[in-house]
Formats: structure tokens, sequence, C-alpha cells
């Protein structure tokens, strides 16, 4: 009893600290202007800004799916629950057309919204500060440009009490260093123009990194590889998944076109990212190629594998390779019209089938790869439905024992199991 008061001071404490840092860190409404008018901004302006939205992939989270580009509503999936992005076209009530420049380059740069409520880091506000000023600008002439488009977003079903959007603010102190990135003089042009694409306006290391329990990109870790919309993402610090090293290359090829003849082809959320980065001056790839390969690592030493782990399953090969040559190989067997005549690659060249463990493989078989509409050479059918964990597993054994040198995959049936799981609360 003689506690209580003791507990009730300090939790009053806790909450009057609490609300001082909410009111240090509170941001005000910045005035609604008047929508610009198109012609207000010049076209040279625009055409950057249509290089900037594309190098930041604004239209692939802004854009649900059969919805108006830049409209929003697209729901974003994280372990805090379900954010939806917003409309990004110039409708002065539902979207952006009563934002000044000054407002937009504070939700870039600081991740805050015109009326100043804080934005959760779903939106890569923590990469996007360190753009120039003028690429804000570029893509705020850009967007303005569109045509206005009346949507509003679903509501966000996010866990308690993240819904409670003051919070953010404390995220951001350990997260958001905002400020434009100044260029390294020891380096050349290239790998700077690099580092602002890969860290900035990419945020390539929103995917690439592995996240802490709070969200956050790990210290130190960027570009150590992750998970996204469960996916594996490579590290992007050590490129060597497949029997071969990459070279500049061959980067810059699977970055424009989504294929890389000796490391296979991009899948699941990395499509978007190559298909926006076909729309972009080649120079513009060419640095982030060039940055990217300044950062590798020697790989490391190679796991040691149990023995008993190490041997292949006989019964489950030969049952995925049956399910292989009804299901597969008219696409990716030797000698397939997708591989004499598409050119397409291998599947012995395939990061997925090499890597560490079986997920992309996986999400490969669950998802395909789906039909963009007008290149029948790169799509795969999703097999999710057509055949059961046992099938999927006997496929995954299958694949790994014939494409790759690397020892069989420990947790197939497990990944298998999650992955579907993955499916039902999306
Ligand atoms: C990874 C997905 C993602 C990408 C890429 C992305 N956004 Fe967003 N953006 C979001 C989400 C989600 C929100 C809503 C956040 C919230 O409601 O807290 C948002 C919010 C915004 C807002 C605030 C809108 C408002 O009404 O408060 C602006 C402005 C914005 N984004 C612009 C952009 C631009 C410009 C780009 C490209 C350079 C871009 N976004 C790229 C996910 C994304
Ligand atoms: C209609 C043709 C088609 C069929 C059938 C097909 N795929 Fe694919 N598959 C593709 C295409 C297209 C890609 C993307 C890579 C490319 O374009 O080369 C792909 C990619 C893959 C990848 C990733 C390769 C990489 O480059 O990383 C795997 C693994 C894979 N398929 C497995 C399978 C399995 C297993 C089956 C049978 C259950 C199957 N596919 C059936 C067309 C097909
Ligand atoms: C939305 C998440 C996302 C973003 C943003 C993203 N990636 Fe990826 N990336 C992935 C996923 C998932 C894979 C693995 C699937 C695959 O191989 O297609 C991948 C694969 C890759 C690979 C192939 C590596 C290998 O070993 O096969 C490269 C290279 C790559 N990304 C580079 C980049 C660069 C450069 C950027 C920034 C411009 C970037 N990614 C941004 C999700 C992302």
């Amino acid at each position: 009893m003689t506690r209580r008061p003791l507990i009730l001071a300090v939790a009053g404490a806790a909450l009057a600290a609490l609300l001082v840092v909410l009111y240090i860190m509170w941001e005000p409404a910045i005035a609604p202007v008047s929508t610009p008018a198109p012609s207000s901004f010049d076209r040279e302006r625009t055409l950057q800004g249509a290089r900037v939205v594309a190098l930041g992939d604004c239209a692939v989270c802004h854009t649900a799916k059969g919805g108006k580009p830049y409209a929003g509503g697209l729901p974003l999936v994280t372990p805090f629950g379900t954010i939806y992005s917003t409309n990004i076209t110039p409708d002065p009530e539902t979207g952006i057309g009563n934002w000044s420049l000054d407002a937009f380059a504070r939700a870039m740069r600081h991740g805050i919204s015109r009326d100043g409520h804080q934005l959760y880091p779903a939106f890569p506000y923590i990469h996007f500060t360190r753009m120039s000023d003028h690429d804000i600008e570029a893509a705020y002439a850009y967007l303005m440009r569109r045509d206005p488009v009346v949507a509003r977003p679903p509501e966000n079903a996010l866990i308690f009490p993240l819904n409670f959007r003051p919070l953010v603010a404390f995220w951001n102190v350990l997260f958001l260093r905002p400020a434009e990135t100044q260029p390294d003089p020891a380096q050349d042009e290239a790998w700077n123009r690099g580092r602002l694409l890969v860290d900035g306006l990419g945020h390539c290391a929103a995917c690439h990194s592995p996240l802490n329990a709070i969200g956050g990109e790990k210290p130190g870790r960027a570009f150590d590889g992750g998970v996204v919309d469960n996916w594996e993402t490579p590290p992007l610090n050590r490129l060597a998944n497949g029997p071969v090293p990459w070279t500049k290359a061959q980067l810059v090829t699977y970055l424009r076109t989504g294929i890389s003849g000796a490391h296979g082809a991009a899948a699941g959320p990395m499509l978007p990212v190559t298909s926006e980065l076909a729309t972009v001056p080649e120079t513009d790839v060419d640095a982030i190629a060039t940055y990217l390969m300044s950062l590798q690592k020697p790989a490391p030493a190679p796991a040691v594998v149990p023995v008993a782990a190490a041997l292949p399953d006989r019964g489950a090969i030969v049952r995925g390779a049956a399910l292989f040559i009804g299901a597969c190989a008219s696409c990716h067997g030797t000698g397939s019209p997708m591989q004499s005549m598409g050119g397409r690659p291998s599947l012995a060249t395939s990061s997925a089938v090499n890597a560490a463990t079986p997920r992309n493989a996986i999400q490969m078989m669950l998802r395909g790869v789906p039909w963009n509409g007008e290149d029948a050479i790169h799509y795969m059918p999703a097999f999710a439905q057509a055949f059961n964990d046992q099938q999927l597993s006997d496929l995954a054994v299958y694949l790994r024992a014939t494409y790759s040198r690397q020892p069989p995959w420990t947790g197939v049936q497990d990944t298998i199991a999650t992955l579907r799981k993955g499916d039902e609360s999306q």
C-alpha cells in the first residue's frame, strides 16, 4: 500500500516527460495553398521529375492494384499492421493539391504531413531525406502536373499503441538524420551520383537491410540483406548467391531489364524496381552499379554442413523430377522456346536456387511472375493452388539437387507452411 503513491508519482513524471517531448517535437501545419496551375511548371523540370519519381518508385507504392497512378490505397503489410499509401495526385481535398513546395519538401525530408501529423516510416523518408533540393522540386512539379484523382485510402489497421501517430517522433530520433547528402571529393562523379541514388531516392537499403524489433534498419548493417513481404533480399554488399560473382556490366543489365544471363531474373518486390529503372537514363543505373561494386566485401567462408543434412533425399528428387517435367520443363527445360528463343538463363544461374535458404525459390513457385500484359516470355504461372505442400517441397528439393552445387536446403517444409500463412494474412 505504501508503494502506491510512489508508483503514481513515477507514472505521473513519465507522462509529464512524454508530453514535454511530444510538445518539443510537435510540428505545425503548413498553410494550404491554391493548387498551382500545371503551366506554372516548365517542361524541362517536369521531365526531370519523371526521372526522379521513377528512381524513387513513387508510383510503385502510391498506386493500388488496378487503381489510378499516384492515387494511393496500396496496402503495405508490416509486422505492425497494414498501412495504406496516400493519394499524391494534385486533388486539393484527398490528394496534395493544396500543398506548397515547402510542405512537400518537409514530408520528403522529415516525414511530416502538411497538416503536421507524423507519417509512418513505411514511407521511406529516412532515405528520401538525402535527396537534393533540386530533385524534390522536380518531383513536386511532376506530381502537380498529374491528373487530379479523388481517392481516399482505407483506414490503417495498426496494432496499439502504434496507431497513435505522435509516437513516430521517438522513432525518428533514432533513425532519421535529415540532411541532403554532400558529395565525397575523394570519389568520382559516378560514385557520388550512385551513392545518392542508392542511399537516397532508390532507398535500396529499406529492403536490403536487416530490421530490428521496431522496424528500423539495424545500425551498421546496411545492405547486409533482409526480408521484405516474405521475400529474402540478398546482401548488396556481398553479391554472390549464384555460382559466379557479379560484374558491374551484369548489374547494369539486371537493374535495367530485370534479367541477368548469369544470375537469373528479378522477381517479387524487386520486379517493379527494375521496371522503373528501365525508364531512367542508363547513366543513372551505371552510377548505381558503380557505387554497389565499391561496397563489395569478400565472401564469408562456406558454412560447414552436418553430414546428415547434406545427404539429398532421393525419393523427393524422383518425385520432384516427375512434377518438373510436367509443370516446368516446357519453360525451364534445356532447349525450351523460352531458353532457345527468349534467351532466358538456365535455372542453374538463379540466385533463388543457389541461395542459402529456399525462401525465394518457394515464393517463385507460389506466386510465379505476374503477366505484365505485353511480354509473354516473362510470365510464369503461380503454382500455389496447383500443388500441395508435399509437391512444392519435392520440387524445391529437386531444383536444389539438379541446378545448384550447394548442399540441400533444410527447413523446406516449414518455409512452405510459413509462406502460405503469410499469404493468408495479406
Ligand atoms: C515503400 C513505399 C513508398 C514509396 C516508395 C513512396 N511512398 Fe510516399 N508514402 C508511402 C506511404 C505508406 C505513405 C503514407 C504514410 C502514412 O500515412 O503515415 C506515404 C506518404 C507520402 C506523402 C504524404 C502524403 C500525405 O497526405 O500526408 C508524400 C508527399 C509522399 N508519400 C510522396 C512520395 C514520393 C514523392 C515518392 C517517390 C519519391 C514516394 N512517396 C515513394 C509509401 C511510399
Ligand atoms: C510459362 C513458363 C513457365 C513455367 C511453366 C514455369 N516457369 Fe519458372 N519462370 C518463368 C519465367 C519467365 C521466370 C523469370 C525468369 C526469366 O524470365 O528467365 C521464371 C523463374 C523461375 C525461377 C527463378 C529463376 C531466377 O532466375 O531466379 C524459379 C526457381 C522457377 N521459375 C521455378 C519454376 C518451377 C519449379 C516451375 C514448375 C513448377 C516453373 N518455374 C514453371 C517461366 C515459367
Ligand atoms: C521493395 C523492396 C526492394 C527494393 C526497394 C530494392 N530491392 Fe533489390 N531485391 C529485392 C528482393 C526481394 C530481391 C530478391 C528477389 C529477386 O532476386 O528478384 C532483390 C534482389 C536484388 C538483386 C539481385 C541480387 C542477387 O544476388 O540475385 C540486386 C542486384 C538488387 N536487388 C539491387 C537493388 C538495388 C540497387 C536497389 C535500389 C535501387 C534495390 N535492389 C531496391 C527487393 C528490393
